[in-house]
This record gives structure tokens, C-alpha cells and sequence, in this order.
């Protein structure tokens, strides 16, 4: 930012500063290894684990376990590690995976809050987490993982409330946050995720009423709430719900 500033003002540096900023945001292949290696050192892993023994630096990261790159660039694109039977954290440089489009954490034993880097895999598409430990509250910033088309959160013990910020995720397709430990009402703003089908918040903490804008999705297919202190408008919302075609609705009577 201070680069930026400086460069608006001095005209002869325009060139300079423009390299300097650039190589500030710059990440390359090298980056990707590095976000990997630090995410391996963050996990509990035992000596005869494929992850110990495959993520080596014999081989090149495009060819370890898990770990997918782009046809053109050495870059990773998607990162799958579900059903590892890992147990650690997710260590903030996993944000500097610029390129990663999918990444599957789910059925683990990760635990810990989301490091605030993550928000910067802004070309993230698919994020499952599902069936882990992590806590803390789920981050106001994740509105700006706009590309995201699945999330899924569910069986952790997530808290604090439902950003407003996830009226952003206007391509968003898939919600499952079924059993954490959400609190406080669902936002207005979940009216504006227009491409939803299935929305999953089950099983958590929340209260105050539905709200109406709920049956502004129009390509609603399943919505599920039960296990929560939700109040009001059940009726009214199922009517209006019925009306707009969605077929499976849980927690309404
Ligand atoms: C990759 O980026 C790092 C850190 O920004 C830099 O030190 C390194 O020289 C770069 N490598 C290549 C091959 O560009
Ligand atoms: C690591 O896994 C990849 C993909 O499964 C495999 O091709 C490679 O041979 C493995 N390498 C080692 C050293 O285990
Ligand atoms: C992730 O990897 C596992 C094991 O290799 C595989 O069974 C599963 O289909 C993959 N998931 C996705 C979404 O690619
Ligand atoms: C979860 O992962 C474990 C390996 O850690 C595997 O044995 C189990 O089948 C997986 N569960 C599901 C539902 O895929
Ligand atoms: C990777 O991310 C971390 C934390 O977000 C940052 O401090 C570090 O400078 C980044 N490394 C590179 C090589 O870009
Ligand atoms: C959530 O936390 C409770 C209490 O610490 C624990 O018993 C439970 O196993 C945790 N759930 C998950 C999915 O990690
Ligand atoms: C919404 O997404 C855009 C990118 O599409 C991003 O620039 C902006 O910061 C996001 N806003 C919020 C509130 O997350
Ligand atoms: C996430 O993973 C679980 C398995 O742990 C699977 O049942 C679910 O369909 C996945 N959800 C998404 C949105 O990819
Ligand atoms: C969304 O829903 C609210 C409440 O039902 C309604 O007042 C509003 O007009 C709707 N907006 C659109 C764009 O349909």
C-alpha cells in the first residue's frame, strides 16, 4: 500500500515502483512448496505415515500424495487430503497457494481456529472440512471467497455467528454447517445467495426468527434446520417455501 502511494506521486519511479509492488504480491511455484512443507510441519504425523514418507523433496510436490497442478503451471490446483487420519492445524502460508481452486480437509482430526490467510484463496471453489475438530468463530471475511460453489463445514465445533458477509458468495451452490455451534439469528442477507440449492445449518445454536428473505432462493431444493432455537414464521416460511418448489425442507412444523 505505502508503494502504491508513493508510486501514485512519483512519476519518474512509476516503473520501479510498479516491479517493487508486483514482487510483493508475487508468489510462485517454490511458494507452493513452501505453503506444503509448512503445512506437513504442522501436522502430528508419525514416521510410517504415507504423508512422512511421500512428501519427500525427492519428488517433485506436483507428484506428491494429495496434491494436483495445473496442466500449464507447476502450481497446485487441488489439494485432497480427506480420509488421511491426520491431526493438526492449518498453518496461515496454506493461503499462499494462490492457484488452488479445490481443497478437501475432511474426515481428520484437524483442530484449531481458520488461519485469516485462507481468505486470500480467492479462486477457491470447493472447500470441505467437514467431520473435523476445528473451533472458533467462522471468519466475517469469508464473503470474499466469491468463486466458492461447495462449503462444507459440518460436524466441527465452529461458532460465533453467520456472517453477513456470505451474501457475497453469489455463486454458492452447497451450505452444510449442520452440527457446530452457531449462534445468535441467520442473517437477511442469506436471501441473496441465488444460486443455493442446499442449505444445511442443522444441529447448531441458533435463535430468533427465519428470516422471510429465505424464500427469495429460488433454486432452493433442500433446507434443513432442525436442532436449533428458531422461532416464528415456520408456517408462513414453509408456505411461501412450498410455493417456490423446494422439495425437501427438515425443522419447519
Ligand atoms: C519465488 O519467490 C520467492 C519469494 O518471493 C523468491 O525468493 C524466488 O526467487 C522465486 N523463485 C522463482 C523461481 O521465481
Ligand atoms: C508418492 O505418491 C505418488 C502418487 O500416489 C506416487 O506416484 C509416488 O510413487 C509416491 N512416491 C513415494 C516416494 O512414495
Ligand atoms: C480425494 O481423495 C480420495 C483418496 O484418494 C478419493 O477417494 C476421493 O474421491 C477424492 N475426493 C475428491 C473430491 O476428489
Ligand atoms: C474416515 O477416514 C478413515 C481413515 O482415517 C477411514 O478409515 C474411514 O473410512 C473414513 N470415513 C468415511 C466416512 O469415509
Ligand atoms: C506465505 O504466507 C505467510 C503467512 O501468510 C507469509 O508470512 C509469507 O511471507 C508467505 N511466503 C511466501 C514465500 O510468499
Ligand atoms: C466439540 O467439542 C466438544 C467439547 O470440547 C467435544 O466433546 C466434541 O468432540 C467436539 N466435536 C468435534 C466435532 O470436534
Ligand atoms: C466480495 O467479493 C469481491 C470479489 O468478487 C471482493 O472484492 C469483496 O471484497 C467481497 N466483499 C466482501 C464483503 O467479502
Ligand atoms: C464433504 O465431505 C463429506 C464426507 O466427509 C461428504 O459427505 C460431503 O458430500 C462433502 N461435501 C461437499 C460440499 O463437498
Ligand atoms: C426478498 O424477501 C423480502 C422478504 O420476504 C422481500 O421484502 C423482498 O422484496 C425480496 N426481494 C427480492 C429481490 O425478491
Amino acid at each position: 500500500m505505502e508503494k502504491l502511494f508513493l508510486c501514485l506521486f512519483g512519476f519518474m519511479l512509476t516503473q520501479h515502483c510498479f516491479m517493487a509492488s508486483l514482487a510483493m504480491r508475487i508468489t510462485n511455484s517454490s511458494t507452493d512448496e513452501s505453503a506444503l512443507l509448512a503445512l506437513k510441519a504442522s501436522l502430528n504425523l508419525n514416521p510410517d505415515h504415507v504423508l512422512s514418507i511421500n512428501w519427500s523433496s525427492s519428488l517433485s510436490f506436483c507428484n506428491w500424495i494429495g496434491v494436483t497442478c495445473g496442466i500449464h503451471q507447476r502450481r497446485v490446483r487441488v489439494l485432497n487430503l480427506s480420509d488421511m487420519g491426520l491431526s493438526g492445524t492449518i498453518p496461515p502460508q496454506l493461503g499462499n497457494l494462490s492457484f488452488l481452486v479445490e481443497l478437501y480437509l475432511h474426515n481428520n482430526s484437524f483442530h484449531g481456529h481458520l488461519p485469516w490467510d485462507l481468505l486470500r484463496l480467492h479462486r477457491l471453489k470447493r472447500l470441505n472440512l467437514s467431520y473435523n475438530g476445528f473451533s472458533g468463530e467462522i471468519p466475517n471475511g469469508i464473503g470474499r471467497l466469491s468463486m466458492l460453489q461447495h462449503l462444507s463445514f459440518r460436524n466441527n465445533n465452529f461458532s460465533g455467528s453467520i456472517p453477513p458477509s456470505i451474501s457475497n458468495l453469489s455463486v454458492l451452490q452447497t451450505l452444510d454447517w449442520n452440527f457446530n455451534l452457531i449462534t445468535r439469528s441467520i442473517p437477511p442477507e442469506i436471501g441473496q445467495l441465488r444460486r443455493l440449492k442446499i442449505l444445511r445449518i442443522a444441529h447448531n445454536k441458533l435463535s430468533g426468527a427465519i428470516p422471510p428473505t429465505i424464500s427469495n432462493i429460488s433454486s432452493l431444493e433442500l433446507l434443513s434446520l432442525p436442532g436449533n432455537s428458531l422461532s416464528g414464521m415456520y408456517l408462513q416460511t414453509k408456505d411461501m417455501l412450498k410455493k417456490k418448489k423446494v422439495k425437501q425442507m427438515y425443522g419447519l412444523l
